[in-house]
């Protein structure tokens, strides 16, 4: 079966100046209906791919494509089965809804839906076409072929389409070297605008470079270096660049991901002092908790170098940057609290000379904060926090000291507090009768 053909015209290859070379076309492959007849096989054993392939049985229209393809063929599980068709892409997805007894999701005026049932998502597409207003700018959209379809996309790994249904199941189209890419692990542009028309691929290159496993061809990673060098990233919205951002931050390997981004040069192309350093944020990570967030730890650790001063004015401008890349407000005040407290506490955690005065340091800041702290030098006085002292807690309440005869006001939190002193610097026992006593023997 022929693939690629007519997908890129003679001299569409992507080049870099500073390559030289352009990256040669490949003639056309010819590959065993095998690759495609494997994909249906491996989509049989998805959640929803028999329902799919049902569905797809009468027509030749549809067809999986993008990251399902790619993950299907590298015995991955894919994040979702992205589907596309020459029309009717939504009464397509109310149709397997039905069948799956959920409803579908439906854009009418984008040609899209998708269908979720448990963990199990399935994006459909009418084929378009897009052209570029404005490097950077949300493409223009308006239908297209398959062909066309595949030629938007932005690696080569991702514009393999395989037709689900109709008269030729199985049937494979892709962009030109997609396969060869796939096998060898390579990640390579369509062609040599991508980066420039679309910015945000400089960030999907190093999430895909380290969640594949995949080596960055060469004519690839000197276009990137162009567009970025050429300011490409100022081209985007910062929402669309914090989306980026919160994926690469949701990765598993999310660590890798950032040090993938920060060698490329990416994260200080968003802000000259976001910064990611491997090994701080390793000694973080490992000093986290299992109740910890590690996206937002690994965020504080981001936006550390923006509070080293510690200041409001400090805080505030680490903040303005979230909200422009749209962080969720929640995530954007824990992540900054945590890199605030982070500069302090590293400072002071190593001078408590008792574990109440630790106790009491560190009480209101977040884990992910005290983890920063910890592994910016006070490595042993956060792991002390975090794994013994925060837990402390006093089994008597206020109540017990009403009960006892101390008089309701201040009085009572006042020695609830200097109980639990005692009790974290040793001088109490554990138990209701010793915190007792020692609350009521306080002066
Ligand atoms: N795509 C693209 N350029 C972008 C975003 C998406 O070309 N800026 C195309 C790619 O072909 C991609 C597909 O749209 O495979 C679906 O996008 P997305 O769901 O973000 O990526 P997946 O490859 O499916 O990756 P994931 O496994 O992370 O979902």
């Amino acid at each position: 079966m022929a693939v690629g053909g007519g997908l890129m015209e003679e001299g569409e290859a992507p080049s870099g100046e500073e390559t030289v070379e352009a990256i040669p076309q490949p003639p056309a492959a010819v590959l065993s209906n095998d690759v495609g007849a494997t994909v249906l096989e491996r989509l049989r054993q998805q959640p929803g791919g028999p329902e799919l392939l049902e569905l797809a049985e009468g027509r030749d229209d549809v067809e999986l494509v993008g990251g399902a393809v790619r993950d299907l063929l590298l015995e991955r599980t894919p994040r979702e089965l992205d589907v596309v068709a020459a029309a009717d892409a939504p009464a397509l997805a109310r149709t397997l809804a039905a069948r799956l007894g959920v409803e579908a999701t439906v854009h009418e005026r984008f040609g899209t839906a998708f269908v979720e049932r448990g963990d199990t998502r399935l994006d459909f597409a009418t084929c378009r076409a897009e052209s570029y207003p404005a490097p950077g700018a949300l493409p223009d959209v308006r239908a297209g072929t398959p062909v066309e379809d595949l030629r938007r996309r932005d690696f080569t790994v991702n514009a393999i389409a395989v037709v689900i249904g109709g008269a030729k199941p199985g049937e494979l189209r892709a962009a030109p070297r997609a396969l060869e890419d796939l096998r060898e692990g390579r990640l390579r542009v369509l062609h040599e605008r991508s980066f420039v028309e679309d910015p945000t691929r400089l960030l999907r290159l190093a999430r895909y470079q380290v969640r594949l496993g995949f080596a960055v061809e060469d004519g690839t990673a000197a276009l990137a270096r162009q567009a970025l060098s050429a300011g490409a990233l100022e081209t985007v919205s910062r929402a669309r660049v914090g989306t980026e951002l919160r994926l690469a931050l949701s990765e598993p390997q999310a660590p890798a991901v950032l040090e993938a981004m920060s060698e490329m040069g990416l994260l200080e192309a968003v802000h000259p002092r976001l910064r990611h350093e491997p090994p701080l944020a390793e000694r973080a990570l490992a000093l986290l908790p299992a109740d910890g967030s590690r996206r937002a730890l690994l965020l504080a650790a981001l936006v550390l170098p923006l509070v080293v001063r510690a200041d409001g004015q400090e805080e505030a401008e680490a903040r303005a940057l979230l909200d422009r890349l749209e962080f969720p407000h929640g995530e954007r005040d824990l992540a900054v609290r945590a890199a605030v407290a982070a500069v302090r506490l590293h400072r002071e955690l190593p001078t408590c000379e008792r574990p109440a005065e630790l106790y009491i340091l560190a009480a209101d800041v977040p884990i992910e904060g005290v983890a920063l702290a910890g592994a910016l030098g006070a490595a042993e006085a956060a792991r002390r926090w975090l794994n013994e002292l925060r837990h402390v807690q006093l089994e008597i309440t206020g109540a017990d000291l009403l009960a006892a005869g101390v008089p309701q006001g201040p009085e009572i939190g006042r020695r609830l507090r200097a109980a639990l002193r005692a009790r974290l610097d040793g001088e109490v026992a554990p138990g209701r009768e010793a915190e007792l006593a020692a609350a009521l023997e306080l002066q």
